[in-house]
């Protein structure tokens, strides 16, 4: 009997393909050529499934010009690339890769505050052009995370693991925004308290976005909340390009607006803007929070059993829109 025909997008560890050729036949990009998105829907005739990274756009268009499409398998927890509407519409099930990214990237949002407060990346530059000539009292003074206010915007899983890092291992205050609060035994577990959006901007040391993007949180930060933080605060961002107005943010950054910023996504990426890479006070990371060789596999395997389980035996693990899977 023939094997269903499938799609990976991008490059993905050999193992996961050798995985899916058991179960499919495989058309791999794993030269990671560039295509057009005629092209991705010319690779896409004939395939009943599809995995995708967080670049990958699934559109109505796309959707519309591949018939055949059942699936999308993300391997990623952040599905903006993905219309669900429409794929909901077109009974074509969408999946991601929740919780198994979650410690890994809570570690990496948390070690990207570490950095941006203590300036590590600016002082490593001016020690490797050889600037370094003298002990300074003042050289790279930052800011302090033990004792700080740490405030997060956006508290799923992944704020919650940053909040329980910043409270019970660097005894900081934690504060959160989110439109619904935690329930009172996460709250007590995070040891964090909900505050409006204003309060947290005003209150932070230091400020970290993990909210989903949409077109609600599209520019959530933009000059006008910049403008409200503290002159000393730290700003850092591994959720969403475009949740920060990268524009507003870069001017901030010049004018000391606020301290310093963390960055691991970008409006655009991986185009950035050319005025971040102008100013110091700013580390930059190329969209890498949740890799970890183990949780990168993880993920990578998470989306490869959505497309086996649902393929082989019309189920899936992490279905984004589950009415799909109810009208089989
Ligand atoms: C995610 O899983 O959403 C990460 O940002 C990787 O794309």
């Amino acid at each position: 009997m023939n094997k269903p025909s499938i799609l990976v997008a991008r490059p993905v560890f050999p193992e996961v393909i050798e995985r899916l050729q058991q179960f499919f036949e495989v058309d791999s990009n794993q030269n990671n050529e560039a295509w057009s998105k005629a092209e991705l829907i010319g690779k896409l005739q004939g395939k009943v499934g599809v995995f995708t990274t967080g670049g990958d756009r699934m559109d109505a268009e796309v959707l519309t010009a591949c018939a055949d499409l059942k699936i999308c398998a993300n391997m990623a927890v952040g599905y903006n690339n993905f219309d669900l509407p429409a794929m909901t519409a077109r009974g074509v099930l969408g999946t991601n890769t929740p919780d198994v990214l979650t410690e890994t990237t809570a570690d990496f949002g948390f070690a990207l505050m570490m950095a941006t407060a203590r300036r590590m990346t600016e002082s490593e530059h001016f020690l490797r052009a050889g600037l370094w000539t003298e002990w300074r009292y003042d050289m790279f003074a930052g800011a302090d995370i033990h004792g700080a206010t740490l405030g997060i915007l956006g508290m799923g899983r992944i704020g919650q693991g940053i909040a329980r890092r910043g409270a019970h291992g660097f005894g900081m205050q934690v504060i959160y925004h989110n439109r619904s609060h935690l329930d009172a035994a996460t709250e007590a577990e995070c040891k964090a308290r909900w505050v409006s959006k204003e309060e947290l901007l005003k209150s932070a040391d230091h400020l970290v976005l993990v909210l989903p993007y949409s077109a609600q949180s599209h520019h959530a930060i933009g000059g006008a909340e910049l403008a409200q933080m503290k002159p000393t605060a730290t700003l850092v961002n591994i959720a969403r390009g475009g949740i920060v107005d990268d524009v507003a943010l870069a001017a901030a950054l010049r004018n000391k607006t606020i301290a310093a910023a963390g960055l691991d996504v970008f409006e655009g990426e991986p185009k950035l803007h050319p005025d971040l890479l102008n100013v110091p006070n700013v580390v930059l990371t190329p969209h890498i929070a949740s890799s970890s060789l183990p949780t990168r596999l993880a993920m990578a395997n998470l989306a490869a059993d959505n497309l086996i389980g649902f393929l082989t035996q019309g189920n899936a693990l992490t279905p984004l829109n589950p009415e799909v899977l109810l009208k089989k």
